[in-house]
C-alpha cells in the first residue's frame, strides 16, 4: 500500500485563456484525442496507486461529476453492441476510483483551492494534479515517480520541476535549489532541496529557470500554513508562497521528472499535445 491515498484536483478555474470555448464547458472536459484532460489526470493518479480523487470544483462544472458516474441509458444502449468497447476506459476508471467533491466558493488562487480541499483530505500527505499540465511517459508516470521519492522523504513536500526558457519564467512558480546530502545515487541528478521559490517572478528577480509544473506531493501541515499565507497583489493565495515557509525549514524537494509535459491550459500547448498523442496513436 502506498503512503499516499488521495489525489486532489483543483478544477474550479474559469479557463479564461480558452474563452469562448469555456463559457459552458469546463476546460478540464476538453479532450486530448477522445479523453478529457481530467480523465488523463485521474488515470495518472490511478497508475501511481491512488484510488481516491478529491475534486475541488466550482459553479458550472457539473459535467465533471456526470463524467465520472455511470450513465445507465448509454450503458444499456451500447451493451452487447460492437460499440461497447468505447466505454471500456471510463468504466475502468469509475470502477477503480472514488470521487468526492467540494466547491470553491470564490476564485482566490491555487492555495485557496487546495485549502478548500482540506475537508476531503484530512490529516495525511496527499498528491495534487493540475490537469492542465498533461504528462506523457513511456515508463512510470510523473506522479508514480514522485511517490517513489516520497517513500524516502515522507516528511517533505515534493514539487515536479522542469527547465523553461528565460522568457517563460513569469508564467510559473520558480525554484532555487541545492544538492541534498546523502541522497541515493539514482536520485542525485533528479531530486534537490529547494532553498527559495517565487511565484511568477520577473526575469530579473527569477532565481533560476526551473519551473514548478502541476504535480505536487504535500504534507498535511500545508493546510495550517495556507491559512496564514497572505494573498498576493492580485488577492490570490499562492501554494508557492505557502511552500516557501516549509522550504525555509528544508522540507521541500524539487524533482526533475522523466517524461514530457504539455501546457494544455494554453491553446498552443493544447494543440501541441493533441498532435503528440495523435502521432503516438498513428492517427496522423
Ligand atoms: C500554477 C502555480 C505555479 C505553477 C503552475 C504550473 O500556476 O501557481 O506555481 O508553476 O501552476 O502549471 P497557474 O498556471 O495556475 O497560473
Amino acid at each position: 500500500m502506498t503512503a499516499i491515498n488521495k489525489c486532489l484536483f483543483p478544477v474550479a478555474g474559469y479557463g479564461t485563456r480558452f474563452l469562448p470555448a469555456t463559457k459552458a464547458i469546463p476546460k478540464e472536459m476538453f479532450p486530448i484525442l477522445n479523453k478529457p484532460l481530467l480523465q488523463h489526470g485521474v488515470e495518472e493518479a490511478l497508475s501511481a496507486g491512488i484510488n481516491n480523487m478529491a475534486i475541488v470544483t466550482g459553479r458550472g462544472k457539473r459535467a465533471i461529476e456526470d463524467h465520472f458516474d455511470n450513465a445507465f441509458e448509454l450503458e444499456a444502449q451500447l451493451k452487447n453492441t460492437p460499440n461497447e468497447h468505447y466505454l471500456k476506459d471510463i468504466r475502468n476508471v469509475i470502477e477503480k476510483a472514488t470521487f468526492s467533491y467540494v466547491r470553491q466558493k470564490k476564485m482566490l488562487g491555487l492555495g485557496d483551492a487546495i485549502s478548500t480541499g482540506k475537508t476531503l483530505i484530512g490529516n495525511e500527505a496527499f498528491a495534487v494534479i493540475l490537469p492542465d499540465d498533461l504528462c506523457a511517459n513511456s515508463g512510470d508516470s510523473v506522479l508514480a515517480q514522485m511517490i517513489e521519492l516520497h517513500k524516502d522523504y515522507p516528511d517533505c513536500c515534493i514539487v515536479a520541476v522542469e527547465e523553461v526558457s528565460k522568457e517563460e519564467v513569469g508564467k510559473y512558480g520558480i525554484v532555487e535549489i541545492e544538492a541534498i546530502s546523502n541522497i541515493a545515487k539514482n536520485m542525485q541528478n533528479f531530486a534537490f532541496k529547494i532553498t527559495n521559490m517565487i511565484e511568477k517572478p520577473t526575469q530579473k528577480e527569477s532565481p533560476s529557470n526551473l519551473a514548478i509544473i502541476g504535480r505536487y506531493i504535500l504534507t498535511p501541515d500545508i493546510f495550517d500554513i495556507l491559512e496564514k499565507t497572505n494573498p498576493d497583489n492580485n488577492g490570490e493565495i499562492q501554494i508557492t508562497d505557502a511552500l516557501l515557509a516549509l522550504a525555509k525549514k528544508g522540507k521541500v524537494i524539487a524533482y526533475k521528472f522523466k517524461g514530457k509535459r504539455f501546457d494544455c491550459g494554453s491553446v498552443k500547448g493544447f494543440v501541441v499535445a493533441t498532435n503528440y498523442f495523435a502521432k503516438a496513436e498513428g492517427l496522423i
